[in-house]
């Protein structure tokens, strides 16, 4: 396994246009992306940057994710979360597949095969109770991004 950049957070939220607000006018973010719907996997989402050291927007995102109708994973998260709250993280590879190999020759458990995640690279989840408590997102990074 190869770690790379911490990619996003995840912070699943009951509505995405009022965490847009608080992103905006609590926290001074300046680059908030069009919502949009991933529907395979119930959920909309919402990429807020956060500005690199340099001041380029090349730093951790915050994924805000609200549930689609039919959803349940998320939806149940906010029935004990009704508020919202810090949901994942997920960090960058070189290579996904090598990287679930490696996961899983570790006794991790993946949650499903690779699948093409919000930002267009294939992406896994591995349970949280094989990561210290903690929703792990395995993301490929995007090709030409460094
Ligand atoms: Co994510």
């Amino acid at each position: 396994m190869k770690l790379g950049r911490l990619n996003h957070i995840g912070v699943a939220t009951p509505s995405i246009a009022d965490s847009i607000v608080f992103y905006r006018d609590v926290m001074g973010a300046t680059t908030i992306h069009e919502p949009f719907a991933l529907p395979e996997q119930g959920v909309k989402v919402c990429f807020v940057d956060t500005p690199g050291a340099d001041g380029a927007l090349t730093g951790t995102q915050i994924e805000l994710v609200e549930p689609l109708p039919g959803n349940t994973s998320i939806a149940g998260f906010l029935e004990k979360n009704p508020a919202g709250g810090q949901h994942h993280m997920c960090y960058e590879v070189p290579d996904i597949h090598a990287a679930k190999a490696a996961f899983e020759a570790m006794g991790k458990r993946v949650l499903g095969e690779p699948r093409i995640g919000a930002h267009g690279t294939p992406i896994f989840f591995l349970h949280p109770k094989d990561m210290g408590g903690v929703l792990t997102e395995i993301m490929e990074t995007p090709k030409g991004d460094h």
